[in-house]
């Protein structure tokens, strides 16, 4: 039985009936027009002990730019109920932008550093967007675990900070990018694509698994790591909005080689912008 809640009063009576016998919350905040990636993070929450799955849908209009696709981004609710069913997920958790922002709304949560540049400097106010929301999310539902996907690393990074800044009492896991079979990362953008678009898309995939075979037979260049998932890239692409080579925990650029290397790409085909990233000897080969 999945419940949907709409009013944050009643999953705050769900949430304290459940805590108290002994229920352990695992949280997955989405935007909805789920797909598999999504799916990934709830089995990661019972993974990770949960005996309550949370799912929120929340097309959250805080973190999106004026000439972004808020209005045009997917709302599938009767398909994403469906899979959360098929899931086993306990509660959709499904509140209206008025009660996420009350009229006279003038509360936010920034996260300085690591949002500066890449994301945060391509869609300002975007992270400020997010970890508003996030915060809101955290405190309505109190969950023990919260799952989200590296396909949005600086998303990750950036809540995992805010969670440690902050000190909420919760775990913040980062999960893994699931892909499709040959290798274009899960996105609920991806539906965008027209057929010819969705072969180009591929780029980005190939570019990283370019870096990723180079990394496995002893390159440790950032530039030259980057300027493979540049060509192919660049190949396909309309327009690049960054790729480069950064410290997977400040995301400052690299100049010089290291081991830990993580590859950040963000690239526009026609109107749909795709985002995806590999953690250089951490991450599976795309
Ligand atoms: P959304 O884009 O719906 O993504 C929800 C969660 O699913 C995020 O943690 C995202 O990183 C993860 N995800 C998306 N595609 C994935 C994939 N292919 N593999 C693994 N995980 C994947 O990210 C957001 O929503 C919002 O910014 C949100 C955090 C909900 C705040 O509004």
């Amino acid at each position: 039985m999945t419940l949907v809640i709409r009013d944050p009063r009643e999953l705050f009576a769900y949430t304290e009936r459940a805590r108290h016998g002994g229920a352990r919350i695992g949280f997955v905040p989405t935007m909805g027009a789920l797909h598999d990636g999504h799916l990934a993070l709830v089995d990661e929450a019972t993974r990770r002990g949960a005996t309550q799955r949370i799912v929120s849908i929340f097309v959250n209009p805080l973190q999106f730019g004026p000439s972004e696709d808020f209005s045009r981004y997917p709302r599938t609710f009767d398909d994403d109920l469906a899979r959360c069913r098929a899931r086993d997920v306990d509660v959709v958790y499904a509140p209206t932008p008025e009660t996420v922002y009350p009229p006279g709304f003038q509360t936010h949560v920034a996260v300085e550093r690591v949002t500066a540049r890449w994301e945060g400097a391509f869609r300002p106010d975007h992270f400020r967007g997010v970890t508003t929301v996030v915060t809101k999310l955290l405190l309505a539902v109190g969950p023990c675990v919260a799952v989200f996907g590296r396909k949005d690393y600086q998303q990750w990074r950036t809540l995992d900070q805010l969670v440690h800044d902050l000190g909420l009492p919760v775990d913040i896991v980062g999960m893994a990018t699931v892909r499709e079979p040959d290798g274009l990362a899960l996105s609920s953008r991806n539906r965008y694509l027209d057929a010819e678009r969705r072969v180009r898309a591929l780029a980005i995939a190939n570019g990283l698994r370019a870096a990723h075979d180079a990394y496995a037979a002893g390159e440790r260049s950032p530039r030259v790591l980057s300027g493979l998932v540049q060509s192919a890239v660049r190949a396909e692409f309309d327009r690049v909005d960054y790729i480069e080579a950064v410290d997977p925990q400040t995301l400052e650029p690299l100049s010089e080689p290291q081991d830990d290397l993580l590859i950040l790409v963000a690239a526009h085909l026609g109107n749909t912008r795709l985002i995806d990233n590999l953690r250089l000897g951490h991450d599976a080969r795309p």
